[in-house]
C-alpha cells in the first residue's frame, strides 16, 4: 500500500510560473497551496481555505496575504470552510475576507471552459478542481455519447458537450442538476440534445440497459458517503462494483469508462483489483489509463481515478 508522507502532502505554495501557465491556458481555478491539515484553492477572483484545524486556517490565512503580495497575485474574498471527519457534518464556506454586502457566486474558469460557483448553497462551491485532468482527458477523447453518473454540476458534460457530444447527466440532486444546465448556459451550449435526469444512478442504470442505450464515454465518480432524500444510502467501497458492473453493459464496445473517487480506502492498487473482477465478471476487456499529474497538488492528494479504454 501507498503511504503519503508528510513532505509530499506539504506541498506549499504554486510557483509563480505555475500561475503564469494556468493563466496561459485559460484557467484561473486551481490550488495554490496544499499543507498536510488544509489546502487553499482559487476560483476566479476568489479563495477558498479548506482546514482540518484553526491553526492551520490561521497560518494559511496570513501566508496567503504574503504569498499574494509577493508574486502580485490579486483576490476580491476569502472563504474557509472546516473540512470535518464526517461528510453530513459539513457546512458551507464562510466569508472571512471582503464585502459581505456582495452575492456569494462567481464564475469559474477551466481551459477557457466557464463554470458556475456558489459559496453558499453547500460545502462545495460547484467544481472539484482534481478533476481537471479527468475534464481534459474526456475533451480529448471526444465521445458522442456521454454518460455522466453523480454529474453534480454537470462540468464533466460541458468538458464533452463543447467537442459536439450529447450527454446524459444523472443525479439525485435536482438542485445540482439545475447548476449544470445554468454551466450549459454559460458556456453558449443549448441543452436540446442533453438530458438529465434526477434520481439514483442505481436505479437508472438498469433502465437504460432494457432500452439498449450504449454510450462512449462513461463518469463514474461517486461520492464516498451519500443519504440523500430520493436514493437509498450510498457507501461507495460497498457500492462501486455493482455500479461499474451496471455500466459496463452501457458502454459501447470500444469505450472509455472513468472511475474516479476519494474514499481513502479506495486508492488506486484498490480500484485496479475491483476493475479486473468486473472486467472478468462482464467478459470484457480494457486497458488502463491514468490521466496527467496535477501540477497543483502533491502526490498522493484528490482523488483516485482510472480510466479504462474498453476492447
Ligand atoms: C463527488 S460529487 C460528483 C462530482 C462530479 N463528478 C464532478 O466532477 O463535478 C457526488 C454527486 O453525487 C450525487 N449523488 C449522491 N448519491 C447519489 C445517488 N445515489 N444517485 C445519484 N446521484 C447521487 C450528489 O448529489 C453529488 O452531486
Amino acid at each position: 500500500m501507498r503511504l503519503e508522507t508528510t513532505q509530499e502532502m506539504n506541498f506549499g505554495w504554486i510557483d509563480p510560473a505555475l500561475l503564469r501557465d494556468f493563466q496561459a491556458e485559460g484557467t484561473d481555478s486551481h490550488r495554490l497551496c496544499t499543507m498536510e491539515d488544509g489546502w487553499v484553492e482559487r476560483f476566479g477572483r476568489d479563495v477558498l481555505i479548506s482546514f482540518k484545524r484553526v491553526l492551520t486556517r490561521e497560518r494559511l490565512l496570513t501566508e496567503l496575504h504574503s504569498w499574494a503580495g509577493s508574486v502580485g497575485f490579486q483576490f476580491r474574498r476569502i472563504f474557509a470552510r472546516f473540512v470535518p471527519r464526517k461528510s453530513e457534518q459539513r457546512e458551507p464556506p464562510r466569508l472571512i475576507f471582503g464585502d459581505p454586502g456582495e452575492n456569494l457566486q462567481t464564475i469559474a474558469t477551466e481551459r477557457h471552459l466557464k463554470f458556475g460557483i456558489d459559496f453558499g448553497t453547500g460545502y462545495s462551491p460547484g467544481l472539484f478542481l482534481d478533476q481537471r485532468e479527468n475534464r481534459r482527458y474526456i475533451r480529448h477523447i471526444a465521445p458522442r455519447r456521454l454518460l455522466n453518473c453523480f454529474a453534480y454540476t454537470c462540468s464533466f458534460s460541458i468538458s464533452a458537450a463543447c467537442r459536439g457530444a450529447t450527454t446524459l447527466n444523472i443525479d439525485v440532486s435536482k438542485k445540482s442538476l439545475a447548476r449544470g444546465r445554468e454551466n450549459f448556459a454559460l458556456n453558449n451550449l443549448p441543452t436540446i440534445d442533453h438530458r438529465f435526469i434526477a434520481d439514483d444512478v442505481r436505479a437508472v442504470l438498469p433502465r437504460l440497459a432494457r432500452r439498449g442505450e450504449k454510450f462512449e464515454a462513461i463518469i463514474l465518480d461517486p461520492p464516498t458517503f451519500s443519504r440523500s432524500p430520493g436514493a437509498k444510502r450510498f457507501q461507495v467501497e460497498e457500492d462501486f462494483e455493482k455500479l461499474l458492473i451496471d455500466a459496463l453493459e452501457l458502454a459501447e464496445r470500444d469505450g472509455h469508462v472513468l472511475l474516479s473517487t476519494s474514499c481513502s480506502a479506495l486508492r488506486e492498487h484498490a480500484l485496479e483489483v475491483m476493475v479486473r473482477y468486473c472486467l472478468k465478471a462482464t467478459r470484457r476487456a480494457a486497458t488502463f489509463h491514468r490521466s496527467s499529474r496535477l501540477p497543483d497538488f502533491p502526490p498522493g492528494a484528490g482523488a483516485s481515478s482510472i480510466w479504462l479504454a474498453l476492447r
